[in-house]
């Protein structure tokens, strides 16, 4: 029998993130309660590339700390490519965030014993791939961000901005369903933030990667499809850039 697909399935299909009502409240309890997230709603189709903007303390890395796992949240709903990860084990919840989420955060954390190729090619090695192979996509990856002479240079011995290149390239490497960046172009230059920018766009023109990048420079979110404000632990609206999304 053939199936009929309303156009509320298709919308929902093509939806990679959706978010309903999240709360967190850090020391919950406590007389030093914060209530940072207050009832999240959000939307986010395949291969968006969105910003986040909202003033210092609106809850913006608390967000995409609840999107990646890397906290708990306190309340609320999370729908990661149609699975509810609520869900899900610890386990199973390392294993998603490792094969369908990438982090480029302001703390690299990047492994300081390993060279700048090896901190890239690990998340390769992680899933299996040949090792003759991920050095080679590491590589690769680490020359197109300029980065060609100091693949084998240990973390302390690049700049701030080198290290987030090649947090840049570690977060890019596997391909993930959903890139998160927070303040990924922070500590670099222009120039260097704009190579960055325009290498989001072609990975999300070319692979369907979803991006979300919180950012407080509306140069750099504006070369995303819209932007999403935040204020007070709430999505206070959605402005769209028309202009840039014809150019897609
Ligand atoms: N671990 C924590 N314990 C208690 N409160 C926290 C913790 N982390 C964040 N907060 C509080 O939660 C609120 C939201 O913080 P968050 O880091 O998400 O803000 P932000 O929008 O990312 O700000 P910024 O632009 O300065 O990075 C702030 O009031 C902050 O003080
Ligand atoms: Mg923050």
């Amino acid at each position: 029998m053939k199936k009929t697909m309303n156009k509320k399935d298709q919308a929902s299909q093509n939806l990679i993130l959706k978010i309903s009502n999240l709360h967190k409240r850090y020391n919950e309890g406590k007389s030093n309660e914060v209530h940072a997230l207050r009832g999240v709603e959000l939307t986010v189709k395949k291969g968006d590339m969105m910003a986040i903007m909202g003033s210092s303390g609106c809850g913006k890395t608390t967000l995409l700390n609840m999107i990646g796992f890397l906290d708990r949240r306190s309340a609320g709903d999370i729908i990661i490519d149609g699975v509810d990860t609520s869900t899900l084990s610890d386990g199973q919840m390392t294993a998603f965030r490792r094969d369908n989420i990438g982090f480029i955060f302001q703390l690299f954390n990047l492994f300081s014993f390993l060279t700048a190729v090896e901190n890239v090619e690990t998340p390769l090695l992680l899933k299996g791939v040949n090792s003759g192979l991920a050095r080679e996509q590491a590589k690769m990856m680490l020359r197109e961000l300029g980065m060609e002479d100091r693949l084998y240079h240990l973390p302390t011995e690049l700049s701030g901005g080198q290290q987030q290149r090649v947090a840049v390239a570690r977060a890019l490497i596997n391909q993930p369903a959903i890139i998160l960046g927070d303040e990924p172009t922070g500590d670099l230059d222009s120039t260097t933030s704009y190579d960055i920018m325009e290498l989001f766009r072609r990975i999300n023109k070319i692979n369907q990667q979803t991006l979300v990048l919180v950012t407080h420079n509306r140069w750099i979110a504006e070369k995303c499809d819209y932007i999403v404000h935040m204020t007070d632990g709430k999505i206070s609206g959605i402005e769209d850039l028309p202009l840039i999304r014809d150019e897609k």
